[in-house]
């Protein structure tokens, strides 16, 4: 209902390989739902660029005010190049090297978020070297267990992200003989990502809001918590009514917890900006009938779209020709594409109207973690990329 309708059959014409197509005005849509949902607190929107980093959407969150959330040193570039301020950008993952810590502190960002209490010894080796004083947030691994999939859960204890209350004394410690080089602003999180339920970000944040209150009687006067990004799409629909609903009971959750408290609330949401905006179109290059299976093979793949191999995801495919969803359903399909893995299957066993080499389909909600996530292996081109709005092509 709130994706605007987009005249596929003419961009197949303008496309001649796999494309993702990205409809800005979906985006546009979401992002200023996000904004209006947290709109009476002190609030703070960092897009994550790890779903999508393309040019014209970066320009597009810097439009409706957005920060970023940034994990290397590239995608720091990538938003300082899309205009977004320093001031907006904070930098978080497990592994950040010297240089990219040096690069983040002389762009002077809002925010690095420390994973470990060796990261917290490097950043601040780093800033004495550059004579400057940087701002840090600890991620904090609250222990909860999100029903997602576990792929993309972080906030467990069995996770690699984040660090839970026995490492306080040591980071405590670190910072009071380091006032010169940084300083606590606050506490993040970020427990996982397609998240369909609010709990367990509610227990996560007030979880973390207790070690907040902790580290203020200890004279650590925080301004600031990130509650990361997670919120999901329902990959099973075209309907989307829901997740404007959920943003909308997100933001309602977020400010009755913080509403006593008198801090910026910071936000890291990437899919949930995106997914719906996205659809990777691909022709169809061979019908193979074999004894067991019919296949329809693709010119696209994992090296495209990553997240059926890796997640077993499920991406609704659309056919491209209205004629196509009026012949016959009866054939089952799995639609494959051309690297010489097994695992590079888009879809398991769906029904499609019969298929013919040369027709071309879309693999929907695609919008977050797909070109991001493309590679080339076998040495395949990556896929094009078009972004359109009010219908038409922006270049
Ligand atoms: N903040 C942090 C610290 C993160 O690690 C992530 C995602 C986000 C924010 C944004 O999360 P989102 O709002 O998009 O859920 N490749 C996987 C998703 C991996 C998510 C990694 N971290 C997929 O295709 O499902």
């Amino acid at each position: 209902a709130h994706a605007s309708a987009l005249n596929l059959d003419r961009i197949t014409r303008v496309a001649n390989r796999p494309t993702y197509i990205y409809d800005l005005d979906n985006i546009k849509l979401r992002g200023e739902a996000l904004k209006a949902a947290f709109k009476t607190s002190r609030c703070a929107v960092h897009y994550a660029l790890k779903a999508n980093n393309h040019p014209l959407i970066l320009k597009l969150m810097q439009s409706l005010g957005f920060g970023a959330d940034t994990v290397s040193a590239g995608e720091i570039r990538l938003a300082l190049a899309a205009g977004i301020s320093p001031k907006q950008i904070i930098f978080s993952g497990v592994g950040k090297t010297v240089r990219e810590i040096e690069f983040a502190i002389q762009t002077q960002i809002k925010q690095i978020n420390i994973e470990s209490p060796q990261e917290l010894e490097r950043v601040i080796e780093c800033a004495r070297r550059l004579q400057l004083r940087v701002d840090v947030a600890f991620r904090m691994n609250p222990d909860v267990n999100p029903d997602t999939h576990p792929y993309i859960t972080t906030g467990f204890r069995e996770n690699k992200f984040g660090m839970d209350e026995s490492f306080l004394a040591e980071l405590k410690a670190l910072l009071r003989n380091a006032t010169d080089a940084v300083r606590l602003r606050g506490l993040t999180l970020h427990i996982g990502s397609q998240l369909l339920e609010l709990n367990s970000i509610r227990d996560a944040i007030e979880k973390t809001l207790v070690v907040h209150a902790a580290l203020a009687a200890d004279g650590f006067e925080l301004d600031r918590i990130d509650i990361g990004g997670g919120i999901g799409i329902n990959y099973g629909t075209n309907q989307e009514d829901s997740e404007f609903e959920m943003i909308l009971d997100y933001g309602k959750m977020v400010r009755a917890i913080t509403q006593n408290l008198n801090i910026e609330i910071m936000l890291e949401p990437g899919r949930i900006l995106v997914a719906r905006a996205g659809i990777l179109l691909t022709e169809v290059q061979y019908i193979k009938r074999a004894p067991a299976k019919t296949f329809a093979i693709v010119d696209t793949g994992m090296h495209h779209l990553l997240r059926p191999a890796l997640y077993g995801a499920k991406h609704r495919v659309v056919p491209l020709d209205e004629s196509r969803l009026a012949r016959d359903m009866s054939e089952l399909y799995d639609v494959v594409g051309p690297i010489c893995e097994s695992s590079d299957c888009l879809a398991h066993d769906i029904r499609l109207g019969s298929l013919r080499q040369g027709d071309w389909m879309g693999l929907a909600d695609s919008g977050a973690y797909g070109f991001t996530m493309a590679s080339h292996y076998n040495a395949h081109e990556l896929p094009d990329q078009i972004c359109v709005s009010g219908g038409k092509i922006i270049l």
